[in-house]
């Protein structure tokens, strides 16, 4: 097989962000852009020689390519077995089984998670480590570094691998085994929950679910486990065909993007239960008949009950929330007498705590919630998990919520984004509030005053790195709190998000409206952050 040192220059622009290096289609699609990143993680990947790596993505527009490329630079760079999903696909959760279960060296992830896809969408590349997490900071940044010095990438002659059925290639020393994506991550999901209580529920006659995979990963997913091994009976599954631009959707699945899905449970027919998860298969929502779990509601609920579960019997060593996250789980961690950790925005920071076992559930309210099981989120485990309580508890979904929030207070909870900001005022906008949060405590807006104001640092308690610039955090006397940041991961200008909370322990008041219960808070942050004066915006664009 002949190998071909291609000379290439450097792109400026090939730092990972919170997940993963994430560009326009157009980008990727340069000459040696996708090349000069990926030999990048090659180099960095140590032990490569003789490794297996996993590889799969979300099914996206260029996925099929992408594919085809890695798996000749595999082979140049002396990767022994690379296991590909059939058609190139694998979710990111199972990626993250299947990496720890084949004891690989890695894999690589080609998805732009909840981004639109298809040529004028957006494509991307994750690095996951051995085990089975997303690569951290200094291994991300060891790989931006090499790219802004790379001046030549390897790559091997040869034809496409067919990777349409089961089966293995050679690619001259290499090996490709085209594996089942669901196989091995439904096997998973069985040893942790309870199937048979969730094939009563669903033959019971009195329970209806729909799932939306939004025409992206979870499909293949969704139809196997809840439709095959469930027993949900057909139909249960809606839009569970990949498709390269997801159906022109954009497959986020939030109170906005998965709209089709809120109406359909919002109706006076509506199932009993809602779910839908997102492009690469990380992300959950969950609904119940006319009623939103947040996501940082269904953290605290699963901490709550998982003892309940098979997976989780022995209970939790302790739980972990990102620092926009709301407090719900810190009340079922404190009742519970576990740690609870609060770490920076992104799945990576919960890496370190779980393979030292100090956490066993963990959960961002960006629809993201997982456990131990993998090393990534999982949004069909989330939803299995509430399957599972469901079938146990045997009560409508908002029930259930009102019973937790009797138990331990409701934290309302609202995030607003405001996308597509020209960059340099939104930058300069919390520059400007980081410049004052000195000033901050003491001052009174409304009935509230700030009690506490700072950027967010987070020192990583298993191996002492620091991560600072994480979201300047805001709380009052009445421990209500705003958080804001600037996003990670978007690719069109700059993305601010404000993160709103406040808790109530009264049941009486349980039952109000979010964006009513946090109207004056709301006010506050546009007041301190001046946002209409550095944007020009008066409402944000996307409300979750
Ligand atoms: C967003 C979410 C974050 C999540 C990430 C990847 O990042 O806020 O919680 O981990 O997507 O799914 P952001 O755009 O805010 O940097
Ligand atoms: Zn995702």
């Amino acid at each position: 097989m002949k190998i071909d040192n291609v000379t290439t220059t450097p792109f400026d622009d090939q730092r990972p962000g919170t997940s993963g290096l994430r560009k326009k289609v157009s980008v990727f699609r340069q000459p040696h852009y996708l090349e000069n990143f990926i030999q990048s993680i090659f180099t960095v990947l140590e032990d490569r020689e003789g490794a297996t790596l996993i590889l799969g993505g979300d099914g996206r527009y260029h996925n099929a390519a992408a594919i085809q490329v890695i798996l000749r630079m595999a082979a140049a760079n002396g990767i022994a077995r690379v296991l590909v999903g059939r058609g190139g696909i694998l979710s990111t959760p199972a990626a993250s089984c299947v990496i720890r279960k084949h004891r690989a060296a890695g894999g690589i992830i080609l998805s732009a998670s909840h981004n639109p896809g298809g040529p004028q969408g957006d494509f991307g590349v994750k690095f996951n480590i051995a085990n089975g997490g997303p690569a951290p900071e200094s291994v991300t940044e060891a790989i931006y570094r090499n790219t802004r010095e790379i001046r030549e990438y390897r790559i091997a002659a040869h034809p496409p691998v067919p990777l349409e059925h089961p089966g293995t290639h050679a690619l001259g020393a290499m090996t490709v085994e085209v594996i089942d994506p669901v196989a091995d991550y439904a096997e998973l999901m069985e040893r942790l929950f309870d199937f048979d209580a969730i094939h009563a529920l669903f033959n019971s006659g009195g329970f209806h679910m729909r799932f939306d995979a939004l025409h992206a990963v979870t499909g293949p997913y969704a139809h196997a486990i809840l439709e095959q091994r469930l027993g949900a009976p057909p139909g249960t599954v809606v839009h569970g065909t990949p498709l390269e631009d997801f159906g022109g959707g954009h497959p986020d699945p939030n109170l906005v993007y998965a709209r089709e899905l809120v109406d359909a449970l919002f109706r006076t027919d509506a199932p009993d239960f809602g779910a839908a998860s997102d492009g690469d298969g990380d992300r959950n929502m969950i609904l119940g008949r006319r009623c939103f779990v947040t996501p940082s509601d269904s953290l605290a609920v699963l901490a709550a009950n998982a003892h309940l579960i098979p997976g989780y019997r022995l209970g939790l060593r302790g739980v972990a929330r990102s620092m926009p996250t709301s407090r719900a789980v810190d009340r079922v961690a404190a009742a519970h007498g576990i740690d609870c950790y609060e770490t920076p925005t992104g799945w990576k920071f919960f890496g370190n705590l779980l393979d030292a076992g100090r956490v066993t559930l963990c959960g961002e309210e960006s629809f993201g919630t997982g456990s131990d099981h993998v090393r990534e989120k999982d949004g069909l485990w989330a939803v299995l998990f509430w399957l599972n309580l469901l079938a146990l508890k045997r009560e409508p979904v908002n029930k259930l919520l009102r019973n937790h929030w009797r138990a331990f207070g409701r934290d309302y909870y609202t995030r607003h984004d405001y996308e597509a900001l020209a960059p340099e005022p939104a930058h300069a906008m919390l520059e400007e509030l980081h410049k004052r949060l000195g000033e901050l405590p003491g001052r009174r807006y409304g009935k509230r005053t700030v009690s506490f104001a700072d950027d967010f640092a987070y020192t990583d308690p298993v191996d002492g790195s620091v991560s600072t610039g994480q979201g300047i955090r805001i709380r009052f006397d009445d421990d209500a709190r705003i958080v804001f940041r600037l996003s990670g991961t978007g690719t069109e200008g700059a993305t601010l998000r404000v993160y709103l909370e406040r808790f109530e322990p009264d049941p009486a008041h349980h039952g109000r409206d979010p964006q009513r219960v946090l109207a004056g808070l709301i006010a506050t942050a546009g007041e301190i952050a001046r946002i209409q004066a550095h944007t020009g915006r008066t409402a944000p664009t996307v409300i979750t």
